[in-house]
Parts: structure tokens; sequence; C-alpha cells
């Protein structure tokens, strides 16, 4: 059972709270998507482990990421005109390029360029890799970026992005409690069923698994098990690098198409979700109105953080009338609408020693207990599991799904998970 004290350890990632300081001193954190950095645009509004910051693509595609306040007098650089390789606040014109230099200072007259040089300036290397912009946070020369399946260079992808008011943990345990996806996105999956290359999926979520899970170098894999008719195991396998990146193979006949859930920390009480589709043809990696029947004219805003219609008193934006029609939830734009609802109707950040685990939650837990571990491991001095720091670097391996016979265990066959 997890208990307040733990509960309170997991979630909070403010300030100096040990798993802020364990996720920005030993992981990149996903904060956009690359295609939302565009030359010419408004630098964009980040936030992280509840600091505010600025991005923005430089002319020659560098991207930029620096504390928001000007380090003049501190007018927010959001407000900043991009001027080639970097961007000039509006205040009285201090511009500082991409790499975090102070590069013009018009309000020092004597030895301006002197003056410039000794400004310091929070900035942060980013990384671009699947489609997200990724920062380290964790000062130093930045480590090797992780070897990440769904960011090969041949495959597709579909990102969606979701901006949620409750934790992170929040988030992530939606990731990993596959069990819920037969539940709670049911009106979504019958309706996906008639895309024939997730065929699988309506065998694969009939009827309830059973989980076994292990612990690995980078975090936790993940097996969802169930008997088929000919007395084999149809096995599924989610793979989780920790601390914000889960993926699960969607893919039937397809290999390498899955789904992405990648977690960006906004603070204690709210949390970005990027979810991605992937997969080898454009078709396998179906674009989020196929699968999710997200209403097209649902732009998320990217300033609201709600993502969703309403608040308790309106049921979350619940529609009833959409029930009485034969939609399970009444939350017809997004199956991540759906998981917005969910999660943020337990609370900013859920009250963990008040629930009742079922046998279903194994893997629920055994993502608590390694998170409880990397925090131990990082206080003994040590390198937690998928660590960037990790000597000779981090691999994810792909998500799979396959069937194995009576007899034979589904941790021999995932031995060699690069293959599928
Ligand atoms: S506050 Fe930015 S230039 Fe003065
Ligand atoms: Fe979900």
């Amino acid at each position: 059972m997890t208990t307040w004290a733990e509960n309170e350890l997991m979630a909070r990632i403010e300030g100096d709270a040990p798993m802020g300081r364990l996720m920005r001193e030993h992981y990149w954190v996903p904060f956009a998507q690359s295609a939302h950095l565009v030359h010419g645009d408004g630098p964009l509004p980040v936030r992280l482990f509840g600091e505010n910051y600025a991005a923005f693509r430089a002319e020659h595609g560098q991207i930029g990421f620096l504390d928001e306040l000007c380090p003049h007098r501190r007018a927010s650089l959001l407000l900043g005109r991009i001027e080639g390789d970097g961007v000039r606040c509006i205040y009285h014109g201090w511009k500082i390029d991409a790499s975090g230099r102070v590069v013009e200072c018009p309000t020092q007259t004597v030895r301006a360029e002197q003056f410039a040089a000794r400004v310091p300036v929070g900035h942060y290397p980013v990384q671009e890799a699947g489609g997200l912009a990724w920062v380290w946070l964790g000062g130093g020369e930045a480590p090797d970026f992780p070897v990440l399946p769904f960011a090969d260079e041949d495959l597709y992808r579909h990102w969606v992005t979701a901006q949620v008011p409750c934790s992170w943990l929040q988030g992530l345990e939606g990731s990993i409690d596959s069990v819920h996806a037969g539940v709670l996105h049911q009106t979504w999956i019958a309706a996906s069923l008639k895309f024939a290359e997730h065929s699988n999926l309506s065998f694969a979520l009939a009827e309830a698994p059973t989980y076994e899970t292990e612990s690995t170098s980078y975090g936790l894999r993940a097996a969802a098990l169930r008997k088929t008719s000919s007395g084999q195991k149809y096995v599924r396998i989610t793979e989780h690098l920790l601390p914000l990146v889960t993926i699960t193979s969607t893919g039937g006949n397809t290999p390498r198409t899955g789904a992405v859930f990648v977690i960006s920390p906004v603070d204690d009480t709210h949390h970005v979700l990027f979810f991605g589709t992937v997969g080898p043809t454009p078709h396998s990696a179906v674009t989020l109105d196929q699968i999710a029947m997200q209403d097209p004219a649902y732009v998320p805003d990217p300033l609201d953080y709600t993502g969703l219609r309403g608040a308790r008193e309106q049921r979350w934006g619940q529609d009833r009338s959409l029930m009485t029609d034969g939609h399970f939830t009444g939350f017809g734009r997004s199956l991540l609408e759906e998981d917005a609802a969910v999660q943020t109707s337990m609370g900013p950040i859920v009250d963990r020693s008040k629930e009742n685990l079922s046998s279903s939650d194994v893997a629920v837990a055994h993502l608590r207990r390694l998170l409880l571990e990397a925090l131990a491991t990082v206080e003994a001095g040590e390198i937690p599991p998928g660590s960037a720091l990790r000597p000779g670097g981090v691999r994810l391996p792909n998500a799979r799904e396959m069937l194995v016979d009576e007899g034979v265990s589904w941790e021999d066959a995932v031995l060699d998970p690069l293959s599928h």
C-alpha cells in the first residue's frame, strides 16, 4: 500500500522536491512538439517543474531554451521579437541568441561587449527526437540522448497534445494501466475495429488479461497475457523508460506500430501528455481523429490547461445525452478527453493511501515501487534505471505483441525485442 508520505514523495516535483530533482538531473525532459517550434513564430511558453521558460526556433533551425525573464530587468521574453539567431526583448532591446549569449545590450553605453559577455543567462541544451523537443535541465555537459524506437527516421508519427490539470503521476499511471482501455475507451475501441490493421485490438481487449511485470535496466516491462482458443498465449508488451516515456504495441500484423505516451511534468498539479501513434506507413501511424474519433474542429488551446469543457460542477464537460445515445463515457471528442476527465476527477494530487488496488493493478504497483527505489538509488549516490548518465547510453526496446506456445515463457520470447 502506498503511504501518504510516499505519495507526496512520488507526486511532487517543484523546487527541491526529490522526484523533480531526479527527473531534472537524470533524464531528458520533453516540452513541445517539434512542429510547434517555427522560426518567426512568437516564443513558446514552456513550464516545467514549476518554472517558466521561453523556447524559440532560431533562423538556422537551432532551438533556444531560456529562462523566461530577461536578464536585464526581468520582462518576459515571451514578448520578444525573433530576430535571426536570437530573441530581442521588447523592453530595452537586449538580444540573446539561441546558445544563451547576450549579443546586444543597447542600454550599456560603455564597453558593451565586455559587459554583455559577463551577463549570466539561464539557457539549456535541447535535442529533437521522434517529433518532440526535449531539454536537459540537469546542468553540466548534456549526456547522450537515449535511443527511442519511435524516433527511427523511417517511421511515420502523428502526435497530439493534451494539457491536463492534475499531477504528472496520474498521467503516467494512465499510460501503464492498460486494463482501463477496454472499459473507459470501449466506444473508441469499437469504432477503431473497422481499421483492418488494428484487427488484433479486438482480440487484445475482448477479455481481461492477467499481467506480469519485470524491472529492466531502463525501467519496466509489463506483459498482458490472454489465452487464445487454440491454447496459445497472446502477449502484449508495454515498455516504460523511467520516468516519462511509455510505448505499447498496437500493430496487429504490422511490426513497429504502436502508441507512445510521453509526459511533460509542468508543476505539482499539471502535466502535458504527448500522445503519439507510430508506424512504418502513413496508414499504420493512423491519425488520432481516425483512432480516437477526435472531433476535427477540436484544437487544444496551448494556454488553457483544462483540456476539458467543464469543471467538477459540469462533470468535467461530460455529455450525458451522448451517453443516452450509447456512448459509454459521454466524452466524445477524443480518448484523451476521457483520460483527462478521469485523471482530473481524482483531484490535483490523488491520495493513493486511500486506494484499494486489485490484481490487474500489478503494473501500477510495480511502477510505484520502481519510482521509490529510483529515489533511494539517487539518495545513495548511484544512478537510477534509464538515467541518461548511464555509461554506454540508454536504449528502449520496441513494444511488441506476439503469440507464444503454451509452456514457453514470454520473457524468453522477448529476449530479442528489437527484431520485431
Ligand atoms: S528588461 Fe529586457 S531589455 Fe530590459
Ligand atoms: Fe486511456
